[in-house]
């Protein structure tokens, strides 16, 4: 909050001043405006009056959430972000502007916010939220993972269909079912390629979508998914519900993770009295006691200025199968260890953090370990072809997967978030029950120079 306070003096005359002659265009203009009192800074323009007017009346809910919006109070409105150049490969006409040389499209990527937030677009770009996080869902070179959807969670592998894994888009000519658990799942949290039809409009349910969204112009990322549409607020990105929409669940519990920890007691307890809204890069310690996600992994603190790059401040590469320092597209491990420390430093001694830090290395070593250990298992097993070639109906890979996916991902992210519960009962305790069973299946396989009939793995309930 310190370094603002000059800004908001200023802010408040503006507001007073801009407020009175807006009370009295809003009524001209029959709007009922008057208890938001909007502040115009440059005015709207004719064009950009009829979308707020009409929509005002067909769209009520879309126009609460934008009025409240500190952009609407800068004269930002739905012209700025939804109208496009007429030969955009997104450019359709909505039934208010048919007829007229006016084009717009219900997708608005981080392109368009970028004319007017440069740095932050900038940021958000090189971060894990945009380009990998789509890749992850539609990039062919990730053919593993398209086999998933598609031939096992899309149900080809009852249909007994080959599918073409080589272009990442949706196959044609295949039962719409194929991509339905793509299109309500994965797509929804990582985003993916947008498909469109003749009339410029999306098809094949490939949007909306999550945080790495590609559109068809080419560009990427849906800042909306933490800024929540059309409030676009930082207060509400601030609080860990805004990352808790996706960062869930058994095999990356971060939300989880974070109401267990003393600092979402804290949060859980006394949340409802800190304060959300101070201006960008000015929240600090005494608006809150304790941190949300945002304040570690985005939110300036201290001497640290606020990133939209979330891998800025990690150290370790906690996802995948093995846990490696940080480089390359997946950033810089060395100098996100010194930027998370420093967060750290706002509230706790050195000799606290330390602790810490040492007890995720240390997770990071015991997880490695057991990894390292299934691995040359399976390398053993394949070499004398004891390996199903359907891993999903092979006990020893699959639960070489839950080791990795969820036990293991558990563990490491428990402890780097201070959950004792995930890091052990969900964690490490899980992990050597995993790895024992594998231990067994590998015995009984090298002995009898056979593979067992039936997976002894069930379901993934237990994991
Ligand atoms: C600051 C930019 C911005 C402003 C201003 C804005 N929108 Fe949006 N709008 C977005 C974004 C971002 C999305 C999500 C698009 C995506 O996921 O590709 C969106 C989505 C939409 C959608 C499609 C989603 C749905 O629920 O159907 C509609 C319709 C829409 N906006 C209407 C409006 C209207 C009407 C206004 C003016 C009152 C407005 N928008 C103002 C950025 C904006
Ligand atoms: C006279 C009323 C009217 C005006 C003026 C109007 N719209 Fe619309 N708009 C609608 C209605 C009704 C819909 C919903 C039906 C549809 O999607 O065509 C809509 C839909 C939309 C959508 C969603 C399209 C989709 O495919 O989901 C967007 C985005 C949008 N309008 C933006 C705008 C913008 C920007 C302007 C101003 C340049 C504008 N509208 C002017 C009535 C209007
Ligand atoms: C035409 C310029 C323009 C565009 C395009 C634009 N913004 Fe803004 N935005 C602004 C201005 C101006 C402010 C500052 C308002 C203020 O300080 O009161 C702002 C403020 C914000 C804030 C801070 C709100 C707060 O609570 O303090 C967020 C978040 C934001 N914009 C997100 C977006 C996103 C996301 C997009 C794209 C979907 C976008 N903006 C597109 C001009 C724009
Ligand atoms: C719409 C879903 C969504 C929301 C909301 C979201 N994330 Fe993410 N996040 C993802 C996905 C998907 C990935 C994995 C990206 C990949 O495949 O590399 C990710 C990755 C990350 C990573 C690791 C980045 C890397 O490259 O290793 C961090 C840290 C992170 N998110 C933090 C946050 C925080 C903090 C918030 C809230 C302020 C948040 N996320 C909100 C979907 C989301
Ligand atoms: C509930 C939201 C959500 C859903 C649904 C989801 N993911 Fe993720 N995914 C995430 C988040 C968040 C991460 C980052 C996890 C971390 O940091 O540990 C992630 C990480 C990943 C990664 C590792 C990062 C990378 O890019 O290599 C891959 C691969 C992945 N997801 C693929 C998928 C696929 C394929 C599906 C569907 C079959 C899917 N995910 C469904 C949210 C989701
Ligand atoms: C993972 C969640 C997340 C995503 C995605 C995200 N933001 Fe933010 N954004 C935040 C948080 C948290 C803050 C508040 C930082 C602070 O505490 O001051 C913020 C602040 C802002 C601000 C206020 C100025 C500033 O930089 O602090 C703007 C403008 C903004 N975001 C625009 C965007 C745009 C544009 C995108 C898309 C490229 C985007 N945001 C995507 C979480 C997110
Ligand atoms: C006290 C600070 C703090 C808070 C609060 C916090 N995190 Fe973290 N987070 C960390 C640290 C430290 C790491 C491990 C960093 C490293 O590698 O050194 C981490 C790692 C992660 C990762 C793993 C990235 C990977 O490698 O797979 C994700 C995802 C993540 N956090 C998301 C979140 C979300 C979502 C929330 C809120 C629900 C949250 N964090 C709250 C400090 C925090
Ligand atoms: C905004 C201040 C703030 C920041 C930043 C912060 N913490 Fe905390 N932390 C707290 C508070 C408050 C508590 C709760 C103390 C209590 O209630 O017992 C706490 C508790 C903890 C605990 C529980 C152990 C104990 O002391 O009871 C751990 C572990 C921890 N923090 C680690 C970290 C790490 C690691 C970082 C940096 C990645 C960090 N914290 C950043 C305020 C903060």
């Amino acid at each position: 909050m310190r370094r603002s306070s000059g800004k908001i003096g200023i802010v408040c005359v503006t507001l007073l001043l801009v407020g009175l002659v807006t009370g009295v265009w809003a009524q001209s203009q029959n709007l009922n405006l008057a208890a938001k009192e909007l502040v115009i800074k440059r005015g709207f323009t004719k064009e950009a009056l009829s979308c707020i007017e009409c929509h005002g009346k067909k769209m009520p809910g879309i126009m609460e959430g934008w009025r409240a919006s500190r952009m609407s109070h800068a004269g930002i409105s739905c012209y700025d972000c939804h109208v496009v150049k007429k030969s955009s490969p997104m450019a359709s006409q909505c039934e208010g502007v048919k007829g007229t040389d006016i084009y717009i499209s219900p997708m608005v990527s981080s392109k368009t916010c970028s004319r007017c937030h440069p740095q932050e677009v900038e940021q958000f770009l090189r971060s894990g939220h945009a380009s990998l996080a789509s890749a992850a869902v539609m990039d062919p070179k990730k053919v593993g993972l398209q086999k998933l959807m598609y031939q096992y969670e899309g149900s080809a592998f009852m249909d007994n269909d080959t599918l073409d894994l080589s272009t990442g888009l949706t196959p044609k000519g295949k039962a719409p079912y194929v991509r339905a658990s793509r299109a309500g799942g994965c797509q929804m949290c990582h985003g993916t390629q947008v498909e469109m039809g003749p009339d410029n409009k999306p098809i094949n349910e490939t949007w909306p979508g999550g945080v790495g969204t590609r559109y068809p112009d080419g560009s990427i990322g849906t800042c909306t998914v933490c800024h929540t549409r059309h409030r676009f607020s930082v207060s509400d990105a601030r609080k860990p519900e805004a990352c808790g929409a996706c960062h869930l669940g058994p095999d990356h519990p971060n939300i989880e993770i974070y109401m267990e920890s003393k600092h979402g007691q804290n949060y859980l307890v006394q949340g409802d009295e800190w304060n959300y809204d101070s201006p960008p890069g000015a929240w600090e310690p005494g608006d809150y006691l304790a941190p949300t996600c945002a304040t570690c992994h985005m939110s300036g603190i201290g001497d640290l200025a606020t990133t939209h790059s979330v891998n800025d401040r990690l150290k370790w590469d906690l996802m995948h199968k093995k846990s490696v320092i940080r480089s390359g597209e997946r950033g810089n491990g060395e100098k996100g260890e010194k930027l998370m420390r420093r967060v750290c430093a706002n509230c706790h001694g050195k000799t606290h953090t330390d602790v810490q830090r040492k007890s995720l290395d240390n997770i990071v070593e015991l997880y490695n370990k057991q990894w390292a250990g299934a691995v040359k298992m399976k390398a053993d097993l394949k070499k004398k072809s004891l390996l199903k070639k359907d891993p999903w109906k092979d006990g020893f890979q699959e639960l070489m997967y839950y080791l990795w996916h969820h036990t293991g991902r558990r563990a490491r992210q428990g402890a780097a978030m201070n959950a004792p519960d995930y890091t052990h009962w969900h964690g490490t305790f899980q992990m050597f029950q995993v790895y024992k069973d594998m231990e067994d299946i590998y015995n009984y396989r090298i002995k009898n120079n056979k593979i067992e009939e039936l997976s002894t793995v069930m379901s993934s309930a237990p994991y």
